[in-house]
């Protein structure tokens, strides 16, 4: 089974992966990384118990900006395992009240689906691959029908004809002229007229009446639905884009979409992982209800909390593919607890999360290597766009370590945000360079150093004013 094997990494494995995007924080990837093993386990031990085996659910706890969302983000990429991130704080809004924490549940079904499908598609690539080049033939050169002679026609076509014969050879003779010439690419240029079902209008979203979508219903569909069958429109374009509008429409064709659906389930069901941001805002306790004005806005924390724990605890849900039960999936909940604690949270829910993480604050020198080693490190995303106008830029040391330094001064000086300073850093920094590449700055190389550093942030960093809207 092929969720078995992608999901074959060890907890070494793992940490492993995610050290090549996050530094530090140990040992939420350490928890991480067991309970991702764990799911493995599940899926490989004897069927009676399997069903008994529930998921580690994972609290992080930490300040803003130091890597739990990312953690959580990249863990499902690496399994390949279908992810949603909600934020817990949003379901106190209007209209998010009461049965729609659900909704969670149905955009991981959602995402799950086009998972599948895409591996479907991956597979029968080949495959529709030849039946677009012999449709792309087709359009070019569209194929002499060879009459049967079968007798019971006029009469005429009984017998050798040789001016037939020598159509549909030259027919054919030219197929395979052009078969070549598609195939060495000298015809990419060339303008076809294809079919393109034409896409979901934007402007005919619709939103239905709360409740709709939880039975099942999907307008947005349906609708869709009833227009798709007539909605299909002809355009003209070059043969190397309608090559790749026709093989998106083949392998849609070639896949098995009703097996596409129950292996979207069984992934959702045995490796969906929920990551809910902002928990501790629906803890209860924050600021005693002293602030919050009266009790009102704890009344209705605490029904999300009542809301999130069936579905925590493993319910039934109905997505409009069909019945999902969540007993399975990972929960990985994640926030600050400045001010409420775990504690805060209705006991039920605690019980529910039994792994507690606590994530580190960022220092000066995590910062360092946030900006060096990441494979996705701000400063290799730069170096990489500016490469693109043919601008090498070298940070050295000394510059890098500046800049580390500038951001956990003003993190402490203004607002801890932790790894987010960086980003707001580095834009000021090379905000004059962005903007005068290419017209001012053509091809070259540009080192950044210390002084350059100073020179672009020394000005923020001093005037505190400044460096409150700014950095
Ligand atoms: N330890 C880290 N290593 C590498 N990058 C990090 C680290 N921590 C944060 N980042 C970067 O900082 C940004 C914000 O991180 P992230 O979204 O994980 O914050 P968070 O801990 O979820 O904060 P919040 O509580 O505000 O949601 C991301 O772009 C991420 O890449
Ligand atoms: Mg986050």
């Amino acid at each position: 089974m092929e969720l078995k094997e992608q999901q074959g990494l060890t907890p070494r494995q793992i940490v492993a992966e995610l050290d090549k995007y996050i530094v530090g924080q140990k040992e939420a990837k350490r928890s991480v990384s067991i309970a991702l093993r764990n799911r493995w386990r599940r899926l490989n031990s004897e069927p009676e118990i399997r069903e008994e085996i529930i998921p580690n659910n994972i609290l992080m706890i930490g300040p803003t900006g130091v890597g739990k969302t990312e953690i959580a983000r990249r863990l499902a990429r690496l399994s390949g395992a279908p992810f949603v991130k909600v934020e817990a704080s949003k379901f106190t809004e209007v209209g998010y009240v009461g049965r729609d924490v659900e909704s969670m549940i149905r955009d991981l079904t959602d995402i799950a689906l086009n998972i599948v499908k895409e591996e479907m598609q991956e597979r029968v690539k080949e495959k529709a691959k030849k039946i677009v080049e012999n449709k792309i033939l087709d359009i070019l050169i569209p194929p002499v029908k060879k009459k049967k002679s079968s007798g019971t026609s006029t009469g005429d076509e009984v017998g050798f004809n040789p001016e037939r014969a020598s159509d549909e050879e030259l027919n054919e003779r030219t197929r395979e002229r052009f078969r070549e010439k598609l195939k060495n690419g000298e015809l990419e240029d060339r303008d076809i007229e294809i079919e393109v079902a034409s896409k979901k209008n934007p402007m005919m979203q619709v939103f239905g009446p709360q409740g709709m979508e939880e039975m099942g219903f999907n307008l947005q569909d349906m609708l869709g639905n009833m227009a798709k069958g007539n909605k299909k429109s002809k355009r003209t374009m070059p043969i190397r884009e309608a090559r790749e509008v026709m093989l998106d429409q083949e392998a849609e064709k070639l896949i098995d979409h009703d097996a596409a659906i129950q292996e979207a389930l069984e992934r959702v069901q045995n490796q969906g992982i929920v990551f809910i941001d902002e928990i501790d805002k629906v803890a209860e306790g924050s600021s005693g209800g002293g602030k919050s004005g009266g009790g009102g806005p704890d009344v209705s924390r605490q029904g999300v909390q009542r809301d999130l724990l069936p579905i925590v605890e493993g319910s039934a849900v109905s997505t409009k593919h069909g019945i999902v039960k969540t007993d399975h999936i990972l929960f990985i909940g994640s926030g600050a607890f400045h001010v409420s604690k775990p504690s805060d949270m209705i006991p039920e829910l605690q019980g529910r999360f039994p792994i507690r993480v606590e994530l580190d604050s960022l220092t000066e020198e995590d910062f360092y290597k946030i900006l060096t080693v990441p494979k996705n490190a701000l400063t290799k995303q730069y170096q990489a766009m500016l490469k693109t106008e043919g601008v090498t830029i070298n940070f050295n040391e000394e510059a890098i370590r500046e800049v580390a330094s500038i951001a956990a001064q003003v993190n402490q000086q203004v607002e801890n945000i932790g790894a987010r300073r960086l980003h707001t850093i580095l834009s000021s920094l090379l905000e004059e360079l962005l903007f005068a590449v290419p017209d001012d700055i053509g091809s070259g190389t540009i080192d950044i150093d210390k002084s350059y550093v100073n020179k672009q942030l020394a000005g923020l960093v001093k005037d505190k004013d400044l460096s409150h809207f700014i950095l």
